[in-house]
């Protein structure tokens, strides 16, 4: 039912007071509630330690939505009024979720919600444990109409974390209430890799062993670690980002059809992917951590000169992997996997190299040479497909060019919608889809297992650079080299 409207609700955030709200969860409320789809008389209850009037949090939150120019100072002042509200958490104690409870009653009673009510975790992992037995100790995990409970990333920091964390949570709430959020999920252009492969016949024909040669996925920022050095250092490029989104796109990438658009069939379908690949061993891994240079002209310090940084940090910035999936439909085909801090540009793409014409008419002459075609599917910040094949080009004799033929969202539909308003929309629909089940969540974890118990040392790359130069060792010796050195 895509056009039907949420049910009205109450929305918890836990850790209302931190950036994660301020940053990309309000806008995304504002937006909803503009649209119209964040539903009449819903309220968002906010909740933290800090003890703050309904009056303070709505001062604060309307600085934000201004600072983030979602609206009019009247249209926010409206919204921040109507829509929030705020519990004080305290301590932490019973007592203090117990009169969480009672505030979600009471603000259920006076304004009419049918007791349909979503908890948002906007917390550090630390806190996931102790809040998620809070609330089922609070008797907050089933209530009146339906419960449901989102949680952030890092889902864990391993396979054992990630096992008890699922344990714990699965002691107060079902599965089916559990929406486990990847913000790359919400991204219309890694969405639009379902449609793309599913709805055109001529992609799916040749999307296997048969047709693809290699596949590159590359995930480069040119931000550095920003002032989270705390989590950083504990997290790295391979928890931070290879564990949770790029794999999500990894899967979206190889799974196979699903048997209908139903959610479990598509996550069925992920998990599989995740079955198939082969475990890492510490030989398929680069982490790399950037030393000073320069990113767009700029100078900028090295990982370990920034702030909160350890001097002698052995965190990684940069990941690169090469990943085996044994399946009927990749066996052979390798995935040549990236992601890095302080690269040059922000870039999001996956490359998908086909093979090459068995035999070839013009390749043995100079000047004739053939690329193999390539497809390249830009996720951010450009978003769309570009396909490079070969022509011939005009003229005498035959000779052979590349061309690349694009389709860049931006000039057929303008800007798309953050990631965060079609999550948190779906999650009010309860549509999980877009969320990591349990069994998917633990199956990336084991995955990257054995790399996270035996990490090889770091090498070091210049900020400004592609990475260390020692990823070419992991194509090379696959016998492929990376298509953007
Ligand atoms: C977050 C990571 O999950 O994703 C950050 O913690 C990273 O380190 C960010 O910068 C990247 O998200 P996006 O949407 O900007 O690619």
């Amino acid at each position: 039912m895509p056009d039907a409207p949420p049910e009205p609700h109450l929305f918890v955030v836990l850790g209302a007071t931190g950036d994660l709200m301020q940053r990309k969860m309000l806008p995304a409320l504002y937006r909803l509630s503009a649209r119209g789809e964040f539903p009449a008389k819903s309220l968002i209850l906010g909740a933290a330690r800090h003890s703050l009037t309904d009056e303070a949090f709505q001062e604060r939150a309307k600085a934000s939505l201004l600072g983030e120019k979602v609206g009019t100072p009247a249209e926010v002042e409206q919204f921040c009024r109507e829509r929030l509200r705020f519990q004080g958490l305290g301590q932490e104690t019973p007592e203090d979720y117990r009169a969480l409870s009672g505030r979600i009653q009471a603000l259920e009673k006076s304004s009419g919600l049918p007791g349909n009510r979503i908890f948002y975790l906007a917390l550090p992992l630390e806190a996931f444990g102790p809040t998620l037995t809070a609330l089922g100790e609070a008797g907050l995990s089933r209530g009146p109409g339906f419960t449901r409970v989102v949680i952030e990333k890092p889902f864990g920091e391993d396979l054992r974390s990630a096992e008890a964390l699922n344990a714990l949570l699965h002691r107060h709430f079902e599965e089916k209430q559990v929406y486990r959020i990847d913000h790359y999920l919400g991204k219309e252009t890694v969405q639009d890799l379902l449609v793309f492969r599913f709805a055109n016949m001529f992609v799916e024909s040749l999307w296997n062993r048969q047709g693809v040669d290699h596949v590159e996925i590359t995930v480069a920022e040119s931000l550095g670690v920003e002032g989270r050095a705390g989590y950083y250092e504990t997290s790295g490029a391979l928890r931070d980002m290879i564990q949770n989104h790029v794999t999500q796109i990894l899967t979206l990438v190889a799974m196979e059809p699903p048997a209908t658009r139903d959610e479990d069939a598509i996550r069925n379908e992920k998990v599989k992917v995740l079955r198939s690949a082969v475990r890492l061993t510490p030989a398929d891994v680069v982490r790399g951590q950037y030393t000073a240079g320069k990113v767009g002209g700029q100078a900028v310090p090295g990982y370990r000169e920034e702030p909160g940084v350890d001097p002698g940090s052995g965190t990684e910035t940069f990941v690169a992997l090469r990943v085996k999936i044994a399946n009927w439909r990749w066996q052979g085909v390798p995935f040549f996997i990236r992601t890095g801090k302080r690269m040059p540009a922000k870039s999001s793409r996956v490359v998908v190299i086909f093979r090459a014409p068995p035999v070839s008419f013009f390749q043995s002459e100079e000047d004739y040479e053939v690329n193999p075609d390539r497809l390249t599917i830009l996720i951010q910040p450009e978003e769309g497909f570009e396909l490079a094949f070969e022509i011939k080009v005009p003229g005498r004799g035959i000779r052979v060019q590349t061309h690349h033929m694009k389709f860049h969202y931006a000039d057929v539909f303008g800007e798309l919608p953050d990631g965060y308003e079609t999550l948190l929309l779906d999650v009010m629909l309860g549509d999980a889809t877009l969320f990591v089940r349990a069994d998917e969540v633990e199956e990336s974890w084991s995955l990257y297992d054995p790399v996270l118990k035996a990490p090889p040392p770091v090498v070091f790359y210049p900020a400004g650079t592609m990475g260390p130069k020692e990823v070419t060792r992991l194509a090379e010796e696959w016998g492929h080299r990376w298509e953007q050195g």
